[in-house]
């Protein structure tokens, strides 16, 4: 009987190793086919945008003829898909749940409008976090943003000079029959945001300027102190002698509720979606459910976080918000200007009190992109754990989340407070002057290394950064983290075109002569070590890369320059929705996500700068 014998002493031992050394070979064998495994994704990619009847133009051409109709009759009966007040919002029409079809169909068929039954809600209902398989995991998700996933309260129209502020005022669902059969192009789209941009002030609705960002932006202390017990306290004597309005109110019941309970007790708030699949590589760990419907590729990620960057720091720049790029993200700007291919996402970090207001004002808001950029849709939320340190489950505190694929921009306040920093966390904190700040995973910073934040370009649009970049990565990174670490998670850095080059493609630069085209100023095919990809991702990134260059040979003091004579660099990724369909539509014969959309507007208007 050979049975027993797999009890016996040796084999028990023999057993794990072989499990390991099997586990060691698979986990090696999806090592060396990284270079299959972004062609898998892609293709993915491409097949799942074939199969679906999604067009993100659509509820943006809905939107938009709402707002025309307004502007141009001002009644109510023509407004299809709202009220004279605002519109009507549910997330099938704006977001592709395709993916969840084999579910949804039959309730979009008996409940038009987009009801749920028991069943489905039930389903939806699931911990993001319960590990389960890819394919479960999206059903869910799909399921969770049809039945339950929040509306949001507003949505803003991007134009070249402001944004429109269109409430929601209930949810939903019209379908692609209802909005479909106004669906434009992107010249039309165009035409009609320059419309909305021009008849603003007749709509009943909000806008605000865009505006330039600042070159020094000095930040009070006191935007880093927030004790939710005070404001409760002020907010309490309001509602005592009947001062208090409807918003505070809501705002005091939050934050006692959050206060007395929610933060102690709360489960992380914003959720990955956790894959068996999945366990040991994390991919899915940077997207937010129930966004996520797909793995995403690196060249796919890198245009989403161009995009989505440039979106942030406008929308936070017209409201008042400062915030600034740090840690993974500031490192990757240290090499070119851009953030580094595999990073997976973009980390920046606010002052508490500003965040505090963020929460009230904007959660729950939707950002259009401008249509001659992309078609991104935001999804701006802050958590409700955000007042004060918790159970240690929340360290994000709010996520600005690109809700066609799920990548996002992580949000965390700084705020000081009675923690003691541990000895190590910041060179001489004694010195008189210097505050503590830290974020709700322990990250501390003096004031004096954050401020007074300082503009700079990153991905080619305008941001803010720390004042004192080296002192924050060499301690986060260690001192030889950047700049002359040139090997990086399979990636080499190649300085004579400032970029990291995988090293499946090529581990050394090829001999200068045979580099560069002398005709266009790009790579030659030997130069771009016999890859298109390469050919490609030099001309989207070497003019970022060409301007960090000449300004921050000193990442700490950079030259002096003049924002708006160097202006925008133009939207250099091609929007990820585009990228697919144009090759499924057969529009193009080629696969370039390099593309040039210059940026327009008033504020940009006085660049005289080429580079
Ligand atoms: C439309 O009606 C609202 C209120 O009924 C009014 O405030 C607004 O000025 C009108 N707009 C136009 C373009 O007539
Ligand atoms: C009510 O209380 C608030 C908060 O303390 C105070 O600012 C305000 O002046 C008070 N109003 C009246 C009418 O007493
Ligand atoms: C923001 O909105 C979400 C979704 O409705 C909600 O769960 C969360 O508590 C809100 N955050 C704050 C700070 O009120
Ligand atoms: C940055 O910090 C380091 C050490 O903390 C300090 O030596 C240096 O002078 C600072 N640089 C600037 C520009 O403040
Ligand atoms: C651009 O230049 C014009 C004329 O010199 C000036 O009036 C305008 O304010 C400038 N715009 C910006 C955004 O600087």
């Amino acid at each position: 009987m050979p049975i027993p014998k797999l009890y016996n002493k040796r084999v028990k031992h023999i057993l794990p190793l072989v499990l390991s050394i099997i586990c060691i070979t698979v986990g090696l064998n999806f090592y060396l086919s990284e270079n299959i495994h972004q062609f898998l994704l892609e293709n993915k990619a491409l097949n799942q945008n074939k199969l679906s009847t999604f067009n993100p133009r659509t509820s943006t051409s809905a939107l938009f003829s709402y707002v025309e109709d307004i502007i141009q009759y001002n009644e109510t009966e023509l407004i299809h898909i709202g009220t004279k007040d605002g519109i009507y919002f549910h997330w099938d029409d704006w977001v592709d749940l395709s993916p969840g079809n084999k579910f949804l169909d039959r309730y979009r068929h008996d409940f038009p409008s987009g009801q749920c039954d028991s069943l489905l809600t039930k389903y939806a209902s699931v911990n993001g976090y319960s590990l389960e398989s890819y394919n479960k995991k999206v059903l869910r998700g799909m399921a969770n943003l049809y039945c339950l996933k929040d509306i949001p309260r507003k949505v803003f129209i991007t134009t070249d000079d402001s944004m429109v502020e269109v409430p929601i005022v209930g949810k939903k669902r019209f379908g692609v029959n209802l909005l479909g059969p106004r669906t434009r192009d992107k010249n039309q789209l165009v035409e009609s945001m320059m419309t909305i941009e021009q008849n603003k002030d007749r709509l009943g609705f909000r806008s605000r300027p865009l505006k330039r960002l600042q070159p020094i932006v000095p930040v009070d202390a006191k935007e880093f102190i927030f004790s939710p017990e005070a404001e409760i306290f002020k907010l309490q004597e309001k509602l005592n002698n009947e001062t208090i309005t409807e918003n505070e109110l809501e705002y005091l019941q939050f934050l006692e509720y959050s206060n007395d309970y929610l933060v102690d007790n709360s489960d992380t708030y914003f959720k990955y979606p956790w894959i068996t699949s999945d366990l040991f590589r994390g991919h899915s760990h940077h997207f937010a459910y129930p966004f996520f419907k797909r793995y995403i590729g690196d060249r796919e990620r890198q245009s989403v976080v161009h995009h989505m960057v440039r979106a942030w720091f406008q929308f936070a720049e017209m409201n008042g918000f400062v915030s600034w790029v740090n840690y993974g993200s500031l490192l990757g700007w240290v090499y070119n200007g851009v953030n580094m291919p595999w990073d997976t996402d973009v980390d920046v970090q606010m002052p508490i009190v500003q965040l505090d207001r963020m929460g009230r004002q904007f959660n729950k808001s939707i950002i259009i992109e401008n249509p001659r950029y992309g078609n991104a849709k935001y999804l701006l939320e802050v958590a409700p754990t955000y007042i004060k340190q918790g159970n240690g489950r929340n360290f994000i505190d709010a996520r600005f989340i690109d809700i066609n694929s799920g990548l996002y921009i992580d949000i965390s306040a700084l705020s000081h407070s009675n923690f003691k920093p541990p000895s190590n966390a910041v060179p001489n904190q004694d010195s008189l002057g210097t505050m503590m700040v830290h974020c709700k995973n322990w990250n501390w910073h003096t004031l004096e290394e954050l401020l007074p934040l300082r503009h700079s370009f990153f991905e080619g649009g305008s941001v803010y950064i720390p004042n004192n970049v080296s002192s924050i990565l060499s301690r986060k990174y260690g001192p030889d983290s950047f700049t002359t670490k040139l090997r990086f998670k399979k990636h080499n850095y190649q300085a004579d075109i400032s970029m990291w080059v995988p090293d499946r493609i090529c581990k050394y630069p090829p001999p200068t002569n045979i580099r560069f085209n002398e005709i266009n100023g790009g790579l030659t095919f030997e130069g771009a070590c016999n890859k298109e990809y390469l050919q490609d991702e030099y001309h989207i990134i070497r003019q970022c890369s060409a301007r960090h260059k000449m300004l921050n040979q000193d990442i700490d003091r950079p030259i002096d320059y003049d924002i708006g004579e160097w202006g925008e660099l133009p939207i250099l990724r091609k929007d990820a929705w585009d990228y697919y369909n144009d090759i499924n539509a057969n529009n193009v014969n080629h696969d370039r996500w390099a593309v040039s959309h210059e940026i327009v507007g008033k504020i940009h208007e006085n660049k005289t700068k080429k580079m």
